[in-house]
Protein backbone atom coordinates (compact mmCIF):
# COMPACT_ATOMS: atom_id res chain seq x y z
CA UNK A 1 0.00 0.00 0.00
CA UNK A 2 1.33 3.48 -0.79
CA UNK A 3 2.07 5.54 2.06
CA UNK A 4 -0.09 8.44 2.86
CA UNK A 5 1.25 11.84 2.00
CA UNK A 6 2.78 13.57 5.33
CA UNK A 7 1.18 17.49 5.72
CA UNK A 8 2.90 20.12 7.35
CA UNK A 9 0.12 22.71 8.76
CA UNK A 10 1.14 26.29 9.92
CA UNK A 11 -1.45 29.11 11.07
CA UNK A 12 -1.03 32.58 11.93
CA UNK A 13 -3.79 34.62 11.13
CA UNK A 14 -4.09 35.82 14.79
CA UNK A 15 -2.41 35.78 18.62
CA UNK A 16 -1.34 31.92 17.91
CA UNK A 17 1.62 30.01 15.97
CA UNK A 18 0.44 26.76 15.19
CA UNK A 19 2.08 23.69 13.50
CA UNK A 20 0.17 20.71 12.56
CA UNK A 21 1.32 17.42 10.97
CA UNK A 22 -1.78 15.63 9.54
CA UNK A 23 -1.32 12.15 7.39
CA UNK A 24 -4.47 10.52 5.66
CA UNK A 25 -6.77 12.07 7.81
CA UNK A 26 -4.64 11.63 10.91
CA UNK A 27 -3.34 13.99 13.49
CA UNK A 28 -0.01 13.22 14.18
CA UNK A 29 1.27 16.65 15.95
CA UNK A 30 -0.12 19.49 17.53
CA UNK A 31 2.18 22.38 18.48
CA UNK A 32 0.86 26.11 19.49
CA UNK A 33 2.27 29.08 20.95
CA UNK A 34 -0.11 32.04 21.87
CA UNK A 35 1.09 35.33 22.69
CA UNK A 36 -2.31 36.30 24.34
CA UNK A 37 -0.94 37.08 27.73
CA UNK A 38 1.05 40.03 25.96
CA UNK A 39 -2.16 41.42 24.49
CA UNK A 40 -4.08 41.14 27.55
CA UNK A 41 -2.95 44.70 29.45
CA UNK A 42 -4.40 46.32 26.17
CA UNK A 43 -7.28 44.39 25.81
CA UNK A 44 -7.17 42.81 22.38
CA UNK A 45 -4.59 41.41 20.13
CA UNK A 46 -1.95 44.11 19.27
CA UNK A 47 -1.24 43.59 15.18
CA UNK A 48 2.73 44.46 15.56
CA UNK A 49 3.08 42.02 18.69
CA UNK A 50 1.32 39.52 17.50
CA UNK A 51 3.53 39.49 14.48
CA UNK A 52 6.84 40.06 16.10
CA UNK A 53 5.73 37.08 18.50
CA UNK A 54 5.32 34.89 15.12
CA UNK A 55 8.69 35.54 14.17
CA UNK A 56 10.07 34.44 17.51
CA UNK A 57 7.52 31.16 17.85
CA UNK A 58 8.15 29.88 14.12
CA UNK A 59 10.79 27.86 14.34
CA UNK A 60 10.13 26.30 17.78
CA UNK A 61 6.72 25.79 17.02
CA UNK A 62 7.72 23.59 13.73
CA UNK A 63 10.74 22.31 15.51
CA UNK A 64 7.83 20.73 18.45
CA UNK A 65 5.47 19.62 15.98
CA UNK A 66 8.03 17.02 13.68
CA UNK A 67 9.59 16.33 17.47
CA UNK A 68 5.92 15.07 18.81
CA UNK A 69 5.47 13.14 15.20
CA UNK A 70 8.77 11.89 15.39
CA UNK A 71 9.99 13.53 12.05
CA UNK A 72 12.35 15.29 10.45
CA UNK A 73 12.12 17.87 7.86
CA UNK A 74 12.50 16.21 4.65
CA UNK A 75 9.64 13.49 5.95
CA UNK A 76 7.43 16.28 4.89
CA UNK A 77 5.62 16.31 1.32
CA UNK A 78 3.59 19.08 1.81
CA UNK A 79 3.02 22.59 3.48
CA UNK A 80 -0.75 23.95 3.90
CA UNK A 81 -0.38 27.45 5.50
CA UNK A 82 -3.38 30.15 6.11
CA UNK A 83 -2.93 33.20 3.51
CA UNK A 84 -6.18 34.17 4.91
CA UNK A 85 -8.21 36.05 6.44
CA UNK A 86 -6.42 37.64 9.28
CA UNK A 87 -3.93 40.40 10.49
CA UNK A 88 -1.92 41.28 7.58
CA UNK A 89 1.63 41.18 9.83
CA UNK A 90 0.96 37.67 11.32
CA UNK A 91 -0.40 36.24 8.06
CA UNK A 92 2.96 37.54 6.02
CA UNK A 93 5.15 35.83 9.33
CA UNK A 94 3.47 32.37 8.76
CA UNK A 95 3.46 32.54 4.73
CA UNK A 96 7.00 33.75 4.39
CA UNK A 97 8.45 30.81 6.75
CA UNK A 98 6.07 28.23 5.21
CA UNK A 99 7.73 29.37 1.64
CA UNK A 100 10.86 28.66 2.82
CA UNK A 101 10.43 25.43 4.32
CA UNK A 102 8.39 23.95 1.44
CA UNK A 103 11.01 25.68 -1.17
CA UNK A 104 13.98 24.40 1.33
CA UNK A 105 12.55 20.49 1.20
CA UNK A 106 11.18 20.53 -2.69
CA UNK A 107 7.34 20.04 -1.31
CA UNK A 108 4.42 21.75 -3.10
CA UNK A 109 3.10 24.68 -0.92
CA UNK A 110 -1.24 25.30 0.03
CA UNK A 111 -3.13 28.52 0.59
CA UNK A 112 -5.67 27.58 3.08
CA UNK A 113 -8.50 29.39 4.31
CA UNK A 114 -8.27 30.17 8.08
CA UNK A 115 -12.14 29.01 7.82
CA UNK A 116 -12.37 25.96 6.53
CA UNK A 117 -9.14 25.13 8.90
CA UNK A 118 -11.54 25.08 11.54
CA UNK A 119 -14.11 23.10 9.40
CA UNK A 120 -11.85 20.93 9.30
CA UNK A 121 -10.18 20.67 12.72
CA UNK A 122 -13.53 18.46 13.15
CA UNK A 123 -12.23 15.81 10.97
CA UNK A 124 -8.70 14.98 12.66
CA UNK A 125 -11.20 13.90 15.90
CA UNK A 126 -14.39 12.30 14.09
CA UNK A 127 -13.17 11.23 10.61
CA UNK A 128 -14.61 12.71 7.55
CA UNK A 129 -17.11 15.25 7.15
CA UNK A 130 -20.59 13.91 5.71
CA UNK A 131 -21.69 15.43 2.98
CA UNK A 132 -23.56 17.29 3.42
CA UNK A 133 -23.48 18.97 6.80
CA UNK A 134 -24.36 21.86 8.25
CA UNK A 135 -21.79 23.77 9.68
CA UNK A 136 -22.10 26.74 12.81
CA UNK A 137 -18.56 28.59 12.40
CA UNK A 138 -18.03 30.73 15.84
CA UNK A 139 -15.04 32.99 16.12
CA UNK A 140 -13.85 35.64 17.46
CA UNK A 141 -13.70 38.16 13.83
CA UNK A 142 -16.74 35.45 11.99
CA UNK A 143 -20.54 34.18 12.74
CA UNK A 144 -21.77 31.92 9.87
CA UNK A 145 -24.21 29.15 8.98
CA UNK A 146 -23.05 26.80 5.89
CA UNK A 147 -23.75 24.41 3.71
CA UNK A 148 -20.79 22.06 3.09
CA UNK A 149 -20.68 19.47 0.72
CA UNK A 150 -17.15 18.40 -0.55
CA UNK A 151 -15.16 20.52 2.02
CA UNK A 152 -11.93 21.16 -0.43
CA UNK A 153 -14.08 20.04 -3.67
CA UNK A 154 -17.08 21.89 -3.85
CA UNK A 155 -17.80 25.48 -3.43
CA UNK A 156 -19.07 26.66 0.50
CA UNK A 157 -22.72 28.06 0.52
CA UNK A 158 -23.46 30.73 3.34
CA UNK A 159 -26.73 30.30 4.55
CA UNK A 160 -26.28 32.89 7.17
CA UNK A 161 -23.35 35.37 8.05
CA UNK A 162 -23.38 38.23 10.87
CA UNK A 163 -24.61 41.28 9.78
CA UNK A 164 -21.89 43.35 12.47
CA UNK A 165 -20.27 41.81 14.79
CA UNK A 166 -18.84 38.17 15.78
CA UNK A 167 -20.30 35.89 18.39
CA UNK A 168 -16.86 35.92 20.12
CA UNK A 169 -16.41 39.64 19.58
CA UNK A 170 -19.43 39.95 21.52
CA UNK A 171 -18.08 38.28 24.48
CA UNK A 172 -14.94 39.95 24.08
CA UNK A 173 -16.32 43.35 24.49
CA UNK A 174 -19.07 42.72 26.76
CA UNK A 175 -16.06 41.01 29.49
CA UNK A 176 -14.00 44.34 28.86
CA UNK A 177 -17.16 46.05 30.15
CA UNK A 178 -17.89 43.39 32.87
CA UNK A 179 -14.09 44.27 34.09
CA UNK A 180 -12.77 40.39 32.95
CA UNK A 181 -9.65 40.08 30.64
CA UNK A 182 -9.05 39.34 27.70
CA UNK A 183 -9.55 36.94 26.28
CA UNK A 184 -13.19 37.52 27.18
CA UNK A 185 -14.78 34.27 25.58
CA UNK A 186 -13.36 31.93 27.97
CA UNK A 187 -13.39 34.79 30.96
CA UNK A 188 -17.37 35.06 30.42
CA UNK A 189 -17.25 30.76 30.17
CA UNK A 190 -15.54 30.56 33.62
CA UNK A 191 -17.30 33.49 35.47
CA UNK A 192 -20.97 32.45 34.07
CA UNK A 193 -20.48 28.95 36.76
CA UNK A 194 -22.84 28.93 39.46
CA UNK A 195 -24.86 32.20 38.02
CA UNK A 196 -28.50 31.83 37.08
CA UNK A 197 -29.60 32.22 33.25
CA UNK A 198 -32.56 33.67 33.36
CA UNK A 199 -31.55 36.43 35.81
CA UNK A 200 -31.06 38.64 32.92
CA UNK A 201 -33.54 38.69 29.62
CA UNK A 202 -30.86 39.79 27.35
CA UNK A 203 -32.36 40.17 23.81
CA UNK A 204 -32.53 37.64 21.11
CA UNK A 205 -31.45 39.77 18.17
CA UNK A 206 -32.64 38.19 14.37
CA UNK A 207 -34.95 35.49 15.52
CA UNK A 208 -38.38 37.71 14.83
CA UNK A 209 -41.16 35.93 11.89
CA UNK A 210 -39.89 38.46 9.52
CA UNK A 211 -36.07 38.57 9.23
CA UNK A 212 -33.80 37.00 7.40
CA UNK A 213 -33.76 33.04 9.21
CA UNK A 214 -29.70 32.86 8.80
CA UNK A 215 -28.59 36.13 9.60
CA UNK A 216 -26.80 36.67 13.09
CA UNK A 217 -26.33 40.06 14.94
CA UNK A 218 -24.95 40.78 17.88
CA UNK A 219 -24.07 44.44 18.32
CA UNK A 220 -27.26 45.05 19.90
CA UNK A 221 -26.47 42.51 22.56
CA UNK A 222 -23.49 43.73 23.02
CA UNK A 223 -24.83 47.20 23.38
CA UNK A 224 -27.59 45.81 25.82
CA UNK A 225 -25.46 44.11 27.89
CA UNK A 226 -23.32 47.49 28.02
CA UNK A 227 -25.80 49.35 29.31
CA UNK A 228 -27.11 47.09 31.83
CA UNK A 229 -23.68 47.34 32.89
CA UNK A 230 -23.51 51.00 33.42
CA UNK A 231 -26.99 51.22 34.98
CA UNK A 232 -25.25 49.03 37.31
CA UNK A 233 -22.53 51.43 38.18
CA UNK A 234 -24.42 54.24 37.78
CA UNK A 235 -26.32 53.17 40.67
CA UNK A 236 -22.85 52.45 42.31
CA UNK A 237 -24.24 48.71 42.52
CA UNK A 238 -21.56 45.34 42.33
CA UNK A 239 -22.76 43.72 38.74
CA UNK A 240 -23.99 40.28 40.08
CA UNK A 241 -21.56 39.06 37.38
CA UNK A 242 -22.21 35.03 37.37
CA UNK A 243 -26.11 36.09 36.60
CA UNK A 244 -24.79 38.46 34.05
CA UNK A 245 -22.45 35.91 32.05
CA UNK A 246 -24.12 33.19 31.95
CA UNK A 247 -27.79 35.46 31.09
CA UNK A 248 -25.20 36.35 28.35
CA UNK A 249 -23.84 33.31 27.37
CA UNK A 250 -27.50 31.91 27.16
CA UNK A 251 -28.84 34.81 24.85
CA UNK A 252 -25.56 33.64 22.24
CA UNK A 253 -25.87 30.09 22.60
CA UNK A 254 -29.39 30.20 22.20
CA UNK A 255 -29.37 32.26 18.97
CA UNK A 256 -26.60 30.17 17.57
CA UNK A 257 -28.18 26.69 18.38
CA UNK A 258 -31.96 27.76 17.53
CA UNK A 259 -30.96 28.90 13.76
CA UNK A 260 -28.30 26.17 13.11
CA UNK A 261 -30.87 23.38 13.89
CA UNK A 262 -33.59 25.59 11.70
CA UNK A 263 -30.68 25.33 8.85
CA UNK A 264 -30.53 21.55 9.59
CA UNK A 265 -34.13 21.36 9.36
CA UNK A 266 -35.08 23.43 6.17
CA UNK A 267 -32.23 21.94 4.12
CA UNK A 268 -32.87 18.43 5.38
CA UNK A 269 -29.35 17.66 6.63
CA UNK A 270 -28.72 15.00 9.30
CA UNK A 271 -25.50 16.53 10.85
CA UNK A 272 -24.61 19.94 12.45
CA UNK A 273 -20.97 20.55 12.72
CA UNK A 274 -20.00 23.82 15.61
CA UNK A 275 -16.47 25.18 15.02
CA UNK A 276 -14.35 27.85 15.49
CA UNK A 277 -13.15 29.37 19.14
CA UNK A 278 -16.88 29.96 20.47
CA UNK A 279 -17.75 26.06 19.84
CA UNK A 280 -15.06 26.09 23.12
CA UNK A 281 -17.90 27.77 25.34
CA UNK A 282 -19.90 25.16 27.38
CA UNK A 283 -23.47 26.57 27.16
CA UNK A 284 -23.22 26.23 23.45
CA UNK A 285 -21.91 22.82 23.59
CA UNK A 286 -24.26 22.05 25.83
CA UNK A 287 -27.22 23.49 24.28
CA UNK A 288 -26.68 22.45 20.74
CA UNK A 289 -26.15 19.33 22.38
CA UNK A 290 -29.51 19.28 23.57
CA UNK A 291 -31.13 20.70 20.90
CA UNK A 292 -29.64 18.39 18.36
CA UNK A 293 -30.73 15.15 20.67
CA UNK A 294 -34.04 16.42 20.87
CA UNK A 295 -34.51 17.22 16.35
CA UNK A 296 -32.89 13.76 15.63
CA UNK A 297 -29.62 15.89 14.67
CA UNK A 298 -26.31 13.99 14.55
CA UNK A 299 -23.63 16.71 16.49
CA UNK A 300 -19.99 17.00 15.60
CA UNK A 301 -18.06 19.36 17.69
CA UNK A 302 -14.21 19.32 17.87
CA UNK A 303 -12.55 18.79 21.34
CA UNK A 304 -11.28 22.14 22.78
CA UNK A 305 -7.95 21.53 22.05
CA UNK A 306 -8.92 21.67 17.89
CA UNK A 307 -11.63 24.38 18.76
CA UNK A 308 -9.29 27.61 18.85
CA UNK A 309 -6.78 28.38 16.52
CA UNK A 310 -3.81 26.04 15.38
CA UNK A 311 -1.95 24.78 12.83
CA UNK A 312 -3.30 21.17 12.83
CA UNK A 313 -6.66 21.86 11.17
CA UNK A 314 -4.53 24.01 8.41
CA UNK A 315 -2.45 20.80 7.78
CA UNK A 316 -6.13 19.13 7.48
CA UNK A 317 -7.07 21.07 4.74
CA UNK A 318 -3.84 20.58 2.97
CA UNK A 319 -3.97 16.92 3.71
CA UNK A 320 -7.67 16.72 2.12
CA UNK A 321 -6.18 18.80 -0.28
CA UNK A 322 -3.38 16.57 -1.69
CA UNK A 323 -5.48 13.79 -1.65
CA UNK A 324 -8.18 15.63 -3.94
CA UNK A 325 -5.59 16.06 -6.41
CA UNK A 326 -5.22 19.77 -6.28
CA UNK A 327 -2.67 22.30 -7.88
CA UNK A 328 -0.33 23.69 -5.03
CA UNK A 329 0.13 27.41 -4.79
CA UNK A 330 2.83 28.95 -6.85
CA UNK A 331 5.80 30.56 -4.79
CA UNK A 332 4.91 34.07 -4.82
CA UNK A 333 1.09 33.84 -3.56
CA UNK A 334 0.40 36.60 -1.55
CA UNK A 335 -1.80 37.02 1.60
CA UNK A 336 -5.53 37.59 1.67
CA UNK A 337 -6.43 39.61 4.88
CA UNK A 338 -10.09 39.88 4.39
CA UNK A 339 -10.44 36.34 2.14
CA UNK A 340 -14.47 35.67 1.73
CA UNK A 341 -14.93 31.85 2.79
CA UNK A 342 -15.90 30.38 -1.10
CA UNK A 343 -13.35 27.56 -0.95
CA UNK A 344 -10.95 25.75 1.12
CA UNK A 345 -8.20 26.46 -0.45
CA UNK A 346 -7.10 30.34 -1.47
CA UNK A 347 -5.68 29.82 -4.82
CA UNK A 348 -7.00 28.16 -7.95
CA UNK A 349 -6.87 24.72 -7.72
CA UNK A 350 -7.77 23.17 -11.37
CA UNK A 351 -7.29 19.54 -11.23
CA UNK A 352 -9.05 16.45 -11.28
CA UNK A 353 -12.83 15.47 -10.89
CA UNK A 354 -14.56 18.72 -9.23
CA UNK A 355 -12.16 20.78 -8.10
CA UNK A 356 -12.43 24.27 -9.11
CA UNK A 357 -10.71 25.04 -12.41
CA UNK A 358 -8.95 28.33 -12.84
O1 LIG B 1 -11.35 30.73 16.34
P1 LIG B 1 -10.60 31.57 17.31
O2 LIG B 1 -9.57 30.91 18.19
O3 LIG B 1 -9.89 32.77 16.61
C1 LIG B 1 -10.48 33.44 15.54
O4 LIG B 1 -10.33 32.93 14.39
O5 LIG B 1 -11.16 34.45 15.81
O6 LIG B 1 -11.71 32.27 18.21
C2 LIG B 1 -11.38 33.17 19.21
C3 LIG B 1 -12.68 33.62 19.87
C4 LIG B 1 -12.48 34.75 20.85
O7 LIG B 1 -13.48 35.73 20.62
C5 LIG B 1 -12.67 34.07 22.20
O8 LIG B 1 -13.17 34.95 23.19
C6 LIG B 1 -13.69 32.99 21.85
O9 LIG B 1 -13.26 32.52 20.59
N1 LIG B 1 -13.70 31.89 22.81
C7 LIG B 1 -14.75 31.62 23.61
C8 LIG B 1 -14.36 30.56 24.46
N2 LIG B 1 -13.08 30.20 24.13
C9 LIG B 1 -12.69 31.04 23.12
N3 LIG B 1 -15.96 32.20 23.68
C10 LIG B 1 -16.81 31.73 24.60
N4 LIG B 1 -16.51 30.73 25.45
C11 LIG B 1 -15.31 30.11 25.42
N5 LIG B 1 -15.04 29.11 26.26
ZN1 LIG C 1 -9.91 31.10 14.10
Amino acid sequence: MQKAPVVLGIESSCDETGAGIVSGGRLLAHAVASSMDQHARYGGVVPEIASRAHLESFNPVVRQALDQAGLRLNDIDAVAVTTGPGLSGALQVGLAGAKTLAYAIGAPLYGVHHLAGHVAADTLAHGPLPDPCVVLIVSGGHTSLLLVRDLVRDPIVHLGDTVDDAAGECFDKVARVFGLPYPGGPAIDRSARGGDPRAVTFPRPLTGAKVDPYAFSFSGLKTAAARWAERHRLRGEEIPLADAAASLQEAVADVLTRKAIAACREYEVATLVVVGGVAANSRVRALAEERCAAAGIALRVPPLRLCTDNGAMIAAVGDLLVRAGADPAPLDVSIDPSAPLEYAALHPVAQTSGVRAA
